[in-house]
């Protein structure tokens, strides 16, 4: 089984190779491509791997290339994890909009926007590619904006491209944990939405919701993460657990603040620290797993920084350090390729499962998985509110599609300004002017 990683230099290419090495199965991967624009990333990022694997027998074999057709043809498996524009491009987008009073994040508001103009050419180029070359190939999409990427390559590789996210992983774990579920992963997890911007309305326990004995105690709400960053009576109004990255949604004001006043973005912090873990880890000398370790550890402890501390959230608690990505990726490979059926949180075509958005919008929801693919599991309805916002972010996605997809910088500037987080059509044009200022990738809008 042959699964090829394209970003194969990133940074969190490690832990999905550690979940390949513990994964002792028949039919496991056992052969991994990794393809990147950057010999000197993949060179790092391999000396990484071989430490992993110095102990394991049978550990998959690890070859590289920075020829994208030759890492996809023959593959079984395709993971998308790129970053197109780099992490100086993430700080870009992240400083542009923060001189306009908007928000500048990875995947949300104008900074996700901006990322994924940047990001969805070069995801569609991949995708046609993968169709030509390995048309077999199931491809797991973790490049973000996740939903919005998915849905670009969607349209040129149908059901066969299935986008991935740990945070509704995370949320459940967490509700489940304080909720004190024996096992969690027999919980089932009532979520729904878009990427980033989706609910966990009931969490069930032998057909059991257990979430309202949640809802009714503060003291459980407020000894979680998100029941932290968003407050028990914000959650009670409510009614539900929103994903993390409703924060800045709900405390719009409160973010951008807290951002403005940061020090270094997040953008600019990672740009930093990756620069010098890849510098050390291209030392043929250097211990390369372990400055990986470290250099992990304290990303892990500084994510979202700025969203607790305008919370008073605190810091992270020593489970939710470990993130889980790799684990979605490796249940959902399991599951295809050797027909085990599992329910996973998925992004993937609605179909009818949202109502409201039409059939070929990409949704974040309950997925049945097995050999066939992903079938995404037949919900409740989501409240006015909630289908508000995720129509109105999913209308600025298809804005940003339409600009990939021809061009046309007024679709550019119609995303911006028909976003929720962007409060004027002026400040659209600016975002525009000033993005295709600083990214040679916005170059293609006229
Ligand atoms: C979460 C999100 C991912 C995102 C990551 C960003 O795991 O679900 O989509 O890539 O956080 O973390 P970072 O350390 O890059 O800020
Ligand atoms: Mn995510």
């Amino acid at each position: 089984m042959r699964l090829t990683i394209l970003g194969g230099g990133g940074f969190r290419v490690p832990l999905v190779y550690g979940a390949l090495l513990a994964d002792r199965a028949e039919g496991r991967v056992t052969e991994v491509v990794l393809h990147d624009l950057d010999s000197a990333r993949l060179s790092a990022v391999t000396r990484v791997l071989a430490d992993q694997a110095a102990a394991v027998p049978g550990a998959p074999r690890v070859t590289a290339t920075t020829d994208l057709d030759e890492a996809l043809r023959g593959a079984d498996f395709v993971f998308s994890a790129i970053r197109v524009g780099g992490l100086e491009g993430r700080a870009q987008d992240e400083r542009v909009a923060l001189a306009e009073g908007v928000l500048g994040q990875e995947t949300v508001g104008a900074g996700g926007i901006a990322y994924g103009l940047r990001t969805v050419p070069v995801a569609v180029d991949i995708a046609r590619r993968v169709a030509r070359l390995a048309p077999d190939a199931w491809v797991i999409n973790f490049t973000n904006p996740a939903g919005l990427v998915t849905e670009a390559m969607s349209r040129h590789l149908g059901d066969r491209v299935v986008g991935i996210c740990d945070s509704p992983v995370g949320l459940g774990r967490r509700i489940a944990r304080v909720l004190g579920v024996a096992n969690p992963a027999e919980a089932w997890i009532d979520y729904a939405g878009l990427n980033h911007l989706g609910w966990v309305r009931g969490l069930r326990v032998g057909g059991r919701d257990e979430l309202p004995r949640l809802l009714a105690d503060p003291a459980l709400l407020g000894s979680f993460e998100e029941g932290r960053l968003f407050g028990p009576d914000w959650l009670r109004a409510l009614g539900a657990i929103p994903n993390e990255y409703l924060h800045y949604y709900y405390f719009n004001r409160e973010t951008v603040s807290a951002y403005q006043r940061a020090e270094r973005t997040r953008g600019a912090f990672l740009r930093d620290q990756q620069a010098a873990f890849y510098a050390e880890a291209g030392d043929p000398a250097a211990p390369a797993l372990a400055a990986w370790e470290r250099t992990r550890a304290e990303r892990e402890a500084t994510y979202m920084a700025e969203n607790r501390e305008s919370a008073g959230a605190g810091e992270r608690e020593a489970d939710d350090l470990s993130g889980g990505y790799e684990k979605v990726a490796l249940a959902l490979m399991r599951a295809i390729a050797r027909d085990e059926r599992t329910t996973l949180i998925l992004n993937v075509r609605n179909g009818t499962t949202l109502a409201g958005l039409d059939a070929e919008a990409v949704v974040e929801v309950p997925c049945l998985v097995d050999a066939n693919g992903a079938h995404p599991v037949a919900v409740d309805p989501l409240p006015g509110h909630a289908t508000a916002l995720v129509c109105a972010v999913k209308a600025v996605e298809r804005q940003v599609l339409a600009a990939a997809a021809t061009g046309s910088r007024t679709a550019a500037v119609t995303a911006f300004a028909l976003h929720p987080l962007v409060d004027s059509v002026t400040v659209a044009r600016r975002l525009v002017d000033g993005y295709t200022a600083v990214h040679p990738g916005l170059a293609y809008l006229r």
